[in-house]
């Protein structure tokens, strides 16, 4: 292996360290402890796992966490209402609403009913077009970590080749939008790409966000470049004994590591930037909110 492995465990902590730093100074300077709201409907266990280390880690930094768990079949006028609430509540700097949301409910809806100052998650369409015309916005997490690591790799991103494999809302878009704000030149990749080993070879920069399992391998990566692999695909390990499963990338680790110059890992990669980027959001939020 000759790739260095980039820690997101590692950095996620110095950036929860950061951010408990920032709520320690509003509380002692401003009186103010910022607030974030979590609402889950329905009972998806891997929304529930995220929900509840949201939470967890919402305290350790030092914040005020509102969790809010609706039945899984909760009108959708009780929903808005909830985040009505949500909206006009001082306490609360920071709201998120847990996806997938149970079919009946629109999720355009729900995410634009949430105030654009308080979208903590980055989806509402104002922050969607804030980015887009690379104004002040919030940024979704899972990209704003991702460029956090690259940056922290990197120094300068501009000019470099960048390819994006996936389209969807949350990672891929916002990714490519990001980059393109560091002057990368861009690709966005997806399922309908012709030729995606050769797309892929052109790349100093490589984001895997398609959902999956090992789906890259070593050699569509050009030498040296960097890998951030944010799949996390759980898959069979009969290695490990019956019925037992590991976690996988979007990416052959093993492969590309070989490879690459850098890449991230799964577990401990992209994964723990996540929280932690939307703890840091929260708290842009709160300053916002204080002036
Ligand atoms: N479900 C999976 N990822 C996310 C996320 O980043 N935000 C929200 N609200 N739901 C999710």
């Amino acid at each position: 292996m000759t790739a260095q492995i980039i820690d997101g465990k590692a950095f996620a902590a110095t950036v929860r360290e950061k951010v408990a730093g920032h709520v320690a100074r509003l509380k002692e300077e401003n009186g103010i402890t910022p607030g974030l709201a979590v609402v889950l409907v329905g009972e998806d266990p891997a929304s529930q796992v995220y929900v509840r280390s949201k939470g967890k880690q919402t305290v350790e930094v030092g914040m005020n966490s509102y969790e809010h768990k609706l039945d899984v079949d909760t009108p959708e006028a009780n929903l808005l209402a909830l985040i009505d609430k949500l909206n006009n509540d001082p306490a609360v700097h920071g709201i998120l609403v847990q996806l997938p949301l149970p079919g009946h409910l629109n999720e355009d809806l729900v995410i634009n009913s949430i105030d654009p100052a308080k979208d903590v998650d980055g989806f509402h369409i104002s922050n969607v077009g804030l980015l887009g015309t690379g104004q002040k916005s919030m940024v979704p997490c899972t990209p704003l970590g991702c460029l956090m690591m690259l940056r922290d790799h990197h120094g300068s991103l501009s000019g470099l080749d960048a390819v994006v494999i996936g389209r969807s809302n949350i990672v891929g878009k916002p990714m490519a939008q990001l980059l393109l704000g560091e002057s990368c030149t861009v690709t966005i990749a997806h399922s309908r790409t012709k030729d995606l080993p050769e797309v892929v070879k052109r790349a100093d920069i490589v984001v895997a966000a398609v959902g999956r399992p090992e789906m890259v391998p070593g050699d569509w990566i050009k030498e040296a470049a960097t890998v951030i692999d944010v799949g996390i695909n759980r898959i069979d390990a009969p290695e490990k004994g019956e019925g037992k499963t590991r976690l996988v990338g979007d990416v052959h680790f093993e492969s590309a590591a070989a490879v690459a110059g850098a890449i991230t890992p799964v577990p401990g990669g992209v994964g723990p930037m996540t929280i932690a980027c939307l703890l840091a959001n929260t708290v842009t939020a709160c300053c916002r909110a204080n002036g």
